[in-house]
Parts: C-alpha cells; structure tokens; sequence
C-alpha cells in the first residue's frame, strides 16, 4: 500500500510516504535559506508530501530563535524556491504555520495563552488571552496560510499538537477559561481550531488542501483523553479539514516509556473510525516494513517517517525499494 497514490482533496500524491515536519532551527530572519531548500529537495526523490517545519503565523508566536516565519508577504519569493525545488523532485511539500502561545520565547513580551497558564516550567509567566487576542491570532493563520498558497505551497497544516497554542486551547489542563471558548466542553475546547479552519477554507478556496495536526491526547492525569477524538475528528472534518495529521498533546511526538513503532496508533484507530478524509501516522516508524505492515493493519491511511528520513535523505527511495 505504501507505493499507492492518495488523494488529499483535489491533490494526488504519488504514494503515502511522509515527512512530518521537523524544526531545524536554520531559518534566516525566517526565510529559508539556500542550504535549507537543498535540505528539503535531497529528501524529495521518491517522498509522496513533505510537510516542511512550523513557522510562526505571527512574531509574539514564535517557538525558538531561527524559526520559520510564515508572518510576512516579503518572504514568500524565499519559499517559492523551496516549493520549486522539492517540486522538480516530484513530491508535494505543505506549510505548516503555527503559534506557540504559552510555548512562545524570545518575542521580547510575555506569551499569551488560553488561561495564563504555563506548559512547560520553563516558560512561567504567560497572559490570558482576550476574545480580541483570539480574533486577531485567528486572521493571522489566515493570512499565514494565503503566503503559503501564494508561495506555491501544495496545501496547509494548522499546527493544533505537542503543546502549541491551540493545542493549549484543546487541553483541560491549559484550558480553564468560561464562555465562548471553555474548557470544560468539547465545543469550546475546539471552537478556535474551528474558526481557523472555517477561515482558512473561506479564503484558500474549496480546492485547495488543508489539514491539521491534532494534538489528541495529552497522557497526563486530567489531560485530553483518547475517547474524546471520534467527536473532535468530526467537528474537525465538518469544519474543513482535508488531512488529519495525528499526534501527541502536551506529551508531545513520544508517548513517555513507549517504543513501539507507530505509537500513536492508538490515537489514529479512533479517528479513523469517525471521518472520511485521509488519516495521517507518525512516530517510531523506522522502515518500509514497519510503515506497510501500519497501513495493512487499516492504522492510517498515510506514514509519517521523520528522525529516520532526518539521519537518512534517501529513506524514501530505499523503502520504495523494498
Ligand atoms: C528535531 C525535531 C523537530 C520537530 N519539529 C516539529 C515541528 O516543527 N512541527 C511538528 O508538528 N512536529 C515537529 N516534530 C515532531 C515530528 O514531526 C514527529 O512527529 C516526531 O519526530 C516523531 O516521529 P519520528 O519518530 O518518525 O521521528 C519535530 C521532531 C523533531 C525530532
């Protein structure tokens, strides 16, 4: 299955071999250099979708210094030639745009969150957001994702995992906010990633693919839990979505004590279960083998090969290979 070509909305991909995205820390100024571009097109030979790193939708947004920046119109010749490049190698490459929220460092101001409150220690002090903040955070995914489509991107991820904003949004235990976007209901924990998509999808066009990474479960006590994602994966798909991209949430890409290869699959079944469009895994998978026997097992619908794809630019054509 893993050579089969998939369809994601009007998008075909020659087969479901992915490269989930993975922040390098190369950007410059947050333009992708010229040895970056070379980095993505030597892991396109035989690759189905690239998913290039996350760059931030706005500055106060960003996750660590050298990142991508998807928050400027000035950028988008930069990424045209990453997008050229890994086309003249016949795979597909999607943005990813983000905002780090309570994860944000080195903005020169306090991050903004759902609640205040914290994910990791390291960053402690973090401010409420206001309705005014979510609006404004919402046009500039907006913004964001009409680069990526200008910049010849072949679709869009909205970055909802591994304890970014709005995975901040959709955890209980970052969200204790009343009103339109509580935290006590699953309509309220998602209404963000909701309006994002609605937005997006009204100003990208119909045809144009996006998916989203759903952080679905936290693995922490009082955290997200795996029977809440059948209901978050339809509200999801309702609202646009042409891709879920599953992984971790606060826990981040690993499951603590976990090895087995595709970890996540225990997230990818139920969401499977609940929607039509494509299903994407990743996570310790580390061959060819391992990713058919996934796809075989019905686990998902695409493979995400990421720290093995890193160490190894030609895993694709070599797993291809058989
Ligand atoms: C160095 C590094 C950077 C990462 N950066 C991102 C990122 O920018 N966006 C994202 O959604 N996931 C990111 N991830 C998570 C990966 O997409 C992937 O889920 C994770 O590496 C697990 O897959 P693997 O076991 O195949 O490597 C990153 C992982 C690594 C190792």
């Amino acid at each position: 299955m893993l050579q089969e070509p998939i369809r994601i909305n009007h998008l075909t991909l020659r087969n479901r071999i992915v490269m989930p995205p993975m922040a390098t820390g190369k950007a410059d100024r947050g333009a992708p250099p010229e040895k970056l571009v070379a980095y993505y097109a030597a892991r396109a030979g035989a690759t189905g979708l690239i998913i290039a790193e996350h760059a931030y939708v706005s500055p106060e947004g960003m996750a660590h210094g050298n990142q991508l920046s998807m928050a400027e119109d000035s950028l988008i010749p930069a990424y045209r030639r990453l997008t050229d490049a890994v086309h003249a190698k016949g795979a597909a490459v999607f943005a990813q745009i983000s905002h780090a929220g309570a994860l944000a460092q080195d903005t020169g101001t306090a991050p903004i969150s759902p609640s205040g409150i914290s994910v990791w220690a390291r960053v402690t002090e973090t401010l409420a957001m206001s309705e005014a903040d979510i609006a404004r955070v919402r046009d500039c995914f907006v913004s964001a994702a009409l680069r990526a489509k200008a910049a010849a991107f072949d679709g869009v991820e909205i970055h909802g995992a591994h304890g970014y904003l709005l995975n901040q949004f959709y955890s209980p235990l970052t969200n204790h906010r009343t009103g339109a976007y509580n935290g006590s209901t699953l309509e309220g924990r998602t209404k963000l990633h909701v309006e994002i998509l609605q937005a997006v999808r009204a100003a990208v066009g119909e045809d144009y693919p996006i998916a989203i990474r759903f952080g679905a479960a936290d693995y922490k006590p009082g955290g997200s839990a795996i029977g809440e994602i059948p209901a978050a994966c339809r509200i999801f798909e309702k609202a646009g979505a042409d891709l879920l991209d599953i992984s971790g949430g606060l826990c981040s890409y690993t499951i603590p004590g976990v090895s087995t290869p595709g970890w996540f699959s225990e997230l990818t079944l139920p969401a499977k279960s609940a929607v039509s469009i494509p299903v994407l895994l990743t996570g310790g998978i580390a061959t060819g083998a391992q990713a058919e026997q996934l796809l075989q097992e019905g686990a998902a619908d695409l493979i995400g090969v990421g720290r093995a794809m890193l160490k190894e630019p030609d895993w694709a054509v070599q797993a291809l290979r058989g």
